[in-house]
């Protein structure tokens, strides 16, 4: 769906949470990519030494862990940990999400839907996992060998769970005709108020909500030195 114009257009992701995400995404790509090169190990002729496939790997998992939590820390903090609080409660209408009898009408999703929230949880638990494992696998001399054949069952049982989740959230993000339109908000930030009316229905209206004319009249103010 195509924005109809400036004034109805509302600002989704501010800069942080769209520099979190983008972190995160791009850390997980490389991270997927060089983990499963290093678990094949065909790619080691095509790259070169087996190091230098564990270097890109590491420092990919980190910017895919930590980096995130950099940028929310140096950035508005506040926004990130409000998103976080948004899709830590579950109320009735995520219930209904979930309940494939219950077809009475359209959505009445607030900032984010069941499957977002779900997404969100799911992920943020995933790296936390990732990151120990990933911790014991690289500093493996230090720990027992059975801690460490755990850590690395855990690591690969994570990475192919998470690629069929990845997998679901690039479907609604990039195909899905009814959801693909949240991309732009991830690109800049704004997305078409009807299309947010109609997906996101309880977030309007919300103080996180603001309307591209009021960002305006905002950002005209403070350049005037009136706030
Ligand atoms: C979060 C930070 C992460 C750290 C610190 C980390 C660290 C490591 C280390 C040290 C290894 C062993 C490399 C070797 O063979 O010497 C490894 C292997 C691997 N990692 Fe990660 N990793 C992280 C995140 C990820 C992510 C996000 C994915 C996939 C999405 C991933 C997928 C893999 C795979 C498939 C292997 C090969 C497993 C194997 O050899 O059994 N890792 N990782």
């Amino acid at each position: 769906m195509e924005p109809d114009g400036d004034l109805g257009l509302v600002l989704r992701f501010n800069r942080t949470q769209r520099a979190v995400h983008w972190l995160h995404a791009g850390g997980f790509v490389l991270a997927l990519l060089s983990g499963l090169a290093l678990l094949v190990g065909a790619a080691e002729e095509l790259i070169g030494h087996r190091f230098v496939l564990r270097v890109i790997h590491i420092g990919a998992g980190l910017t895919f862990a930590l980096a995130p939590l950099l940028a929310a820390r140096l950035g508005d903090w506040h926004s990130i940990r409000a998103d976080f609080r948004a899709a830590q409660w579950w109320d009735a209408e995520d219930r209904r999400f979930f309940a494939i009898t219950d077809d009475s009408g359209g959505s009445r999703a607030g900032r984010f839907n069941a499957g977002q929230k779900a997404n969100l949880m799911f992920t943020a638990a995933a790296t936390l996992f990732f990151l120990i494992s990933g911790a014991i696998m690289w500093q493996y001399f230090r720990f027992d060998r059975a801690l460490v054949q755990n850590a690395g069952m855990l690591h690969d049982t994570l990475t192919f769970t998470i690629l069929v989740v990845w997998l679901g959230h690039l479907w609604y993000a990039l195909v899905n005709p009814r959801t693909r339109h949240s991309m732009r908000g991830m690109l800049s930030g704004y997305v078409d108020r009807s299309w947010a009316a109609s997906v996101h229905p309880r977030w309007l209206g919300q103080p996180n909500a603001s309307s591209a004319a009021e960002m305006k009249i905002d950002r005209a103010a403070k350049q005037e030195g009136g706030l």
